[in-house]
């Protein structure tokens, strides 16, 4: 089980007193957030009447963007240096790194707790696309995440919403998770606009995903004027984006839906803001960029 009322199971379901209960596994327990009236643990089992709704804690995901840092051998020593500081089994862990590092940051986590994610790729399996990295390829290297739609990409090579949701939609059919990016400019901030747009990239990006897929989602709110800027949202104004954030992908699918997907802020987070930001409501992780390539970086995993 990774997170998120959606993907939970009843193992089966009866009547108790008139009532019908679902049955699911008592190690369930120690996720259930909030407890719904009609909540009923009982040896081995855990009842929860079939009217209430079950508010499952998301699990916590951090991932690191190493951007275009570190050669391979760089890359093998930060993987030795972070291993201990990074441990946490209440937390996924990702290292995003570059297409050159892939096989040997691979191969420096084995048997961690550390998952292996790819900056990019692109929408075809193989051909003639000098310079890009597919899918598949990704998969055989071990990936099991892909950072989408990072400002990055999107303001310095150019990608649009219609490139970043192909991706979205490419990444799912190959069994890929996206972390897909979203966030505005300041000049989008000080106009007061930056909740419409960030809004309209959601829903372009999302473009004929299902429901099922959303529900494994990471989506990561990066406001581009916090990014590599020293400079990070407040703990208030991350939760107010993410929070809408969740908001549309309840109106564009469904409440389950929204409660199961996993929402990061990313933007300068570091070892001494993290706390404050992951104790949002809304906030299930982080994205980081400069803190990642240090040992900072566990400081945030453990925050
Ligand atoms: P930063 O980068 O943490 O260095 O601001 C975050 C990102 O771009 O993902």
């Amino acid at each position: 089980m990774r997170q998120g009322i959606g993907v939970l199971l009843a193992e089966n379901t009866d009547t108790l007193a008139n009532e019908t209960v679902e049955h699911y596994p008592a190690c369930y327990a120690e996720k259930i957030m909030r407890k719904p009236a009609g909540f009923r643990e009982r040896s081995g089992e855990i009842l929860i009447s079939k009217k209430r709704r079950i508010i499952m804690a998301r699990r916590r995901i951090i991932a690191g963007n190493w951007k275009m840092n570190k050669t391979p051998s760089e890359a093998v020593a930060l993987c030795a240096e972070l291993k201990d500081l990074v441990k946490n089994d209440a937390v996924d862990v990702v290292y995003c790194v570059p297409a050159i590092d892939i096989v040997p940051v691979a191969e420096a986590v084995k048997g961690t707790n550390v998952h292996v994610g790819a900056e990019n790729f692109y929408i075809e399996d193989k051909g003639a696309f000098t310079g890009e990295i597919s899918a598949p390829m990704l998969k055989e290297a071990g990936v099991e995440f892909v950072i989408i739609g990072h400002s990055e990409r999107r303001d310095i090579f150019g990608e649009n919403d219609i490139l970043i949701n192909a991706k979205v939609k490419k990444a799912f059919a190959s069994g890929l998770t996206p972390i897909l990016c979203c966030g505005e400019s300041l000049a989008l901030r000080k106009a007061g606009t930056y909740k419409e747009w960030i809004k309209r990239q959601i829903e372009w990006d999302l473009t004929d995903v299902t429901a099922d897929q959303v529900k494994t989602l990471v989506i990561a709110y990066e406001p581009i004027w916090a990014i590599g800027t020293g400079e990070t949202a407040t703990a208030d104004q991350a939760e107010e984006v993410c929070a809408m954030i969740r908001e549309t992908i309840a109106e564009m699918y469904d409440a389950a839906t929204a409660e199961a997907v996993r929402i990061q802020y990313g933007g300068s987070m570091n070892a001494g803001n993290a706390a404050e930001l992951l104790s949002k409501p809304n906030i299930d992780g982080g994205l980081i960029g400069g803190a990642s390539l240090k040992p900072d970086f566990g400081q945030i995993v453990n925050a």
